[in-house]
């Protein structure tokens, strides 16, 4: 490219080898800062882009660890979208054979709740009955493909009071028990934004009230034997994060379902949380009910493999979208690199 005093966004992304979109973010960032012309358009100098450049000589180069190959995937199924450390399959998780058994260091996720949420592809309204019978089969399949010292982080619901009272999680952790599954601990998720209130039952009066609980929980289960050996044995969880973290109440705002496009991803926090807590630098880390690849962002913040899946199509696409804009699978790490 010819060298020239001022740039707009779009040579100034040429110049560094990066797309508009990362150079904007750069600049949020405050790794690049542009003046403005009077009609509003952002102007980079050419001496503000080399002194970007200098601080990282490598900047044409992502930025990305090696990761090792995926021997945990199977040759049987295509995945929607692939790139380094990251695999989503566009699937139903009872049916796919993408994944080999015995190879997740740690599973992570939230399960459809059947509260009658209007996913794109899943029936969110089934009987109870049916629910557990549901769930029966996935925790089943999931203990098929977790290592024997491998964990489970499984965010619920408490209790469900729509269309009868149950204890949602009672009833989930009792079947996970009956599949295999070993029990652990479990963390509350108190989710400071949301309110489940639907009725107070009989207001001022113990004839009839509901109580009902504004938190999540976190079911924290193993396979086999609690400590965990393979893997790298790299822990990045720092001091603080450790006391804070294993001090069972975790208090942190939910994620916007408009600001996702989903209706209902989980932080990127509650993924990030249990992966530096439960897993080693560089473990396999699984989402069998992807939804907006919240997960899969956590995984790459963390330096972990991970492999999605999601039945519906748009929602992998979303994922992908995500990974793309929020993780920047390469630029994210470059900028980090560069602070
Ligand atoms: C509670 S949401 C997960 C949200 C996710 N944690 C996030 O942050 O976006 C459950 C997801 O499971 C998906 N799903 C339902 N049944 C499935 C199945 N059999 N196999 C794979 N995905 C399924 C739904 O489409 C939905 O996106």
């Amino acid at each position: 490219m010819e060298d020239k005093a001022i740039y707009t966004t779009k040579e100034a992304a040429d110049y560094l080898g990066v797309s508009p979109s990362t150079v904007y973010r750069m600049k949020k960032r405050g790794l690049l800062s542009p003046t403005k012309t009077s009609g509003g358009q952002r102007r980079f100098s050419q001496k503000n882009l080399e002194e970007c450049l200098r601080k990282n000589q490598s900047f044409e180069t992502p930025v990305v660890r090696e990761m090792p190959p995926f021997y945990e995937i199977t040759a049987r199924a295509e995945p929607y979208f692939q790139e380094n450390s990251i695999r989503i399959y566009n699937a139903d998780f009872l049916r796919t054979d993408c994944i080999k058994e015995k190879t997740i260091d740690l599973i992570v996720t939230s399960p459809p709740y059947n509260v009658g949420i209007k996913y794109s592809s899943h029936d969110d309204k089934m009987s109870y009955e049916d629910y557990l019978s549901f769930t029966r089969k996935w925790l089943g399949k999931c203990y098929g493909l977790i290592k024997d010292d491998g964990r489970f982080c499984l965010n619920i619901p408490l209790d469900k009071n729509k269309g009868g009272q149950q204890s949602i999680c009672a009833d989930i952790t009792t079947i996970a028990k009956q599949v295999g599954w070993k029990y652990h601990s479990t963390i509350i998720w108190n989710e400071q934004n949301i309110s489940r209130r639907t009725a107070w039952g009989s207001w001022l009066s113990a004839s009839a009230p509901y109580v009902i609980a504004p938190v999540e929980v976190i079911v924290i289960l193993y396979k086999d034997r609690w400590k965990k050996i393979s893997g790298s044995r790299k822990s990045d969880i720092g001091k603080k994060e450790f006391m804070d973290w294993t001090n069972g109440v975790w208090t942190f705002m939910g994620e916007s379902k408009k600001r996702i496009g989903h209706p209902t991803p989980f932080p990127v926090e509650l993924p990030r949380r249990c992966m530096k807590l439960f897993s080693f630098v560089g473990d396999t880390v699984l989402d069998p009910f992807l939804g907006s690849g919240s997960t899969l962002i956590a995984c790459i913040l963390t330096d972990r493999k991970g492999i999605g899946v999601e039945i519906d199509r748009n929602y992998c696409e979303l994922a992908k979208q995500r990974l793309i804009n929020e993780a920047e699978i390469y630029q994210l790490k470059l900028i980090r690199f560069m602070k």
